[in-house]
């Protein structure tokens, strides 16, 4: 969700903007622009819908050396070539970028921009106003942004141009995430790492309320109240192939083939010398410690979140309650005198989540955040963190991240288990090496899959999918997976419950897709099935090894109970991956949709 770039040294600003931008766009926009500084002053490029329509525009004979860039994702205002960002105060001396939601922005507008004329509705464009206003007052342009940053309310990641100063970027931020990268001779900003690992792979992490004038040579962070601040750079740990799609033809694609190798990642860093899982004795104590866990997670996390929930309680006995992060505020449950709030992200940086996180913390409880990205807000921001190690994930349909999050669920549950006493039969390391290998039949058995996509999903304008116990949590997310990328109407339902209303809906050829991998629910699902079919439904099963029936439509490798959802999510998966190809639809990057969701 919006993004942005900055560059200031020696190469062609426009060009590396432009390549920064392509790696944000997995983060979702519908709209571009780049400003740069040049001989002849500012120049602003914009354009709506994709960079490779804003590279159209830019005049590639501008020199400049310095610039920055924006994708953004429609909040105030709709997508357009006007509220595309940068804005430019009055006298276009100022020039600006911004990712977040400014809250007072009406109110700023009523009290400091009586007689200024805006051109975009959106809420960013009042910041460059007031940073131009505030000049008046004699103030430093330093100041003047530390004033106008210190008067909004919400979040912003921003920076700043001056048409006066082509030697200097003025960046701002608040909840949203942004980082300043350091080169030799050359300094770059980005709201990912990934979208500058083309200049360096050193960078350093902004707090919240903290502004930073970036140079060539130079990176100097302050406070709103101009304080200066040192920080020391990290090294990001990634690869730049890791972000390439490779001979695939699509990232989710990749993705999916790719959750394997990320189970064997997980069980490699989480295993010690003798096999036994390895987590951070801090963990197991707030874990041991806990009388009560709350899960705290949005869409594909949350799923994840609800098999965690079934995880811990049978393995570690603990009460566990999943909760989905925007609701939580409002629907804030009693919570028990000892609790630890598990926040699942695979960004880090979900607004809702972090809004939870904030409120938590302020109360005191401890917090542990499970994320693939462990430099991220929610990391940071946590007592401890667990990291997935699934490597980037760019297309915007979680899928590996979601596998990875269960696979450390498991661990930590079995972990719990094994620091409280309990007695269980379960070899985590030895289920999920099982899990692996049978990721690795299904990803080889593509043509099934897209042949069911193809006869079920083709033409249809909705889908069902129904399951019981964990199958009804993956039949959550197999309906989400559909539901975003190919756009067909899709729900996954508890098999017991459709008949309490939405049986209705069912028609002639209604598709129904049914996951049977669990024995106590098997023969109760089929009958769910028999039920939709005799009122013309057209059933798709969907089951496992041992409990499978010959009209099965596909069966996947016999795992153990508790990891059933690593496996068969992976047909349901693949199903939608091939009903947005069949429908045309833009598998990476679908509608609407951001990966990183960073406003309420
Ligand atoms: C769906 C999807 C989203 C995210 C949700 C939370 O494929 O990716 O539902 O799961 O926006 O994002 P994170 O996990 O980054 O907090």
């Amino acid at each position: 969700m919006c993004g942005i770039v900055g560059y200031i040294g020696n190469n062609d600003a426009k060009e590396i903007l432009l390549r920064g931008l392509e790696k944000l766009e997995y983060r979702g926009y519908d709209s571009a622009g780049i400003a740069v500084i040049s001989e002849n002053g500012v120049q602003l490029f914009k354009e709506k819908g994709r960079i490779a329509s804003l590279r159209e525009v830019v005049d590639p004979n501008v020199e400049c050396t310095c610039g920055i860039g924006h994708t953004r994702w429609a909040t105030h205002g709709p997508p357009s070539k006007t509220n595309a960002h940068p804005h430019q105060s009055s006298s276009a001396r100022f020039t600006l970028v911004h990712n977040g939601v400014i809250e007072n922005y009406e109110s700023l507008k009523r009290e400091y921009l009586q007689g200024v004329q805006l051109v975009s509705e959106t809420d960013t464009e009042i910041i460059v106003h007031l940073v131009e206003l505030f000049m008046k007052e004699e103030l430093s342009v330093e100041a003047a942004f530390r004033k106008t940053l210190s008067l909004l309310k919400g979040s912003y990641a921003t920076a700043l141009l001056d048409n006066e100063d082509s030697d200097r970027i003025y960046v701002g931020k608040n909840k949203s995430p942004l980082l300043v990268g350091l080169g030799d001779g050359v300094n770059v900003v980005a709201s990912d790492a990934l979208a500058m690992l083309q200049v360096t792979d050193r960078f350093v992490e902004l707090m919240d309320e903290e502004i930073v004038i970036v140079t060539r040579d130079s990176v100097t962070i302050k406070t709103l109240d101009g304080i200066v601040i040192h920080r020391e750079p990290y090294i990001a740990e990634l690869d730049a192939s890791d972000i390439e799609k490779g001979t695939y033809p699509h990232y989710m694609l990749k993705e999916i083939d790719e959750q394997p190798l990320v189970v064997r990642n997980i069980i490699s860093k989480y295993q010690d010398d003798n096999g036994n899982v390895v987590l951070e004795e801090d963990i197991r104590e707030a874990m041991k410690a806990a009388d009560r866990i709350y899960i705290i997670a949005a869409g594909t996390s949350y799923h994840a979140g609800l098999v965690g929930k079934q995880l811990i309680e049978k393995l570690a006995n603990k009460p566990v309650e999943t909760h989905i992060a925007s609701e939580f505020l409002y629907n804030m449950p009693l919570v028990s005198e000892n609790p630890l709030f598990i926040f699942i992200s695979q960004s880090g940086e979900t607004a809702d989540s972090r809004g939870v996180l904030v409120n938590v913390k302020k109360k005191g409880y401890k917090a542990l955040t499970i994320t693939n990205v462990p430099g991220s807000t929610l990391s940071r921001e946590a007592d401890y963190t667990l990291h997935t190690f699934a490597g980037p994930e760019i297309a915007v349909a979680s899928t590996k991240a979601y596998t990875a999050q269960m696979a450390i669920l498991a661990l930590l549950a079995v972990d719990t288990a094994k620091n409280s006493g309990i007695e269980f039969d379960f070899d985590p390391i030895q289920e999920l090496s099982i899990v692996a290998t049978a990721m690795e039949t299904l990803c080889d058995q593509k043509e099934a899959f897209e042949k069911i996509a193809r006869e079920y999903l083709t033409v249809t304008r909705n889908c069902f999918f129904i399951g019981r116990s964990a199958d009804y949590y993956v039949c959550l997310e197999g309906a989400l997976k559909l539901k975003e990328i190919s756009y067909i109407q899709a729900e996954g339902f508890a098999g017991g419950e459709l008949k309490h209303g939405t049986i209705a809906l069912i028609e002639e050829g209604t598709p129904v897709i049914a996951l049977a991998t669990h024995e106590h629910v098997n023969l109760s699902i089929r009958g769910n099935v028999k039920e939709v079919a005799a009122r013309g439904a057209y059933p798709c099963i969907i089951s496992m090894e041992g409990l499978h029936e010959e009209s099965d439509r596909f069966v996947i490798p016999a795992v153990h109970e508790y990891l059933t959802p690593l496996v068969s999510v992976i047909p349901l998966q693949l199903i939608a991956y091939y009903a947005a190809l069949h429908r045309g639809c833009d598998v990476d990057k679908p509608r609407n949709l951001a990966k990183s969701v960073t406003v309420e």
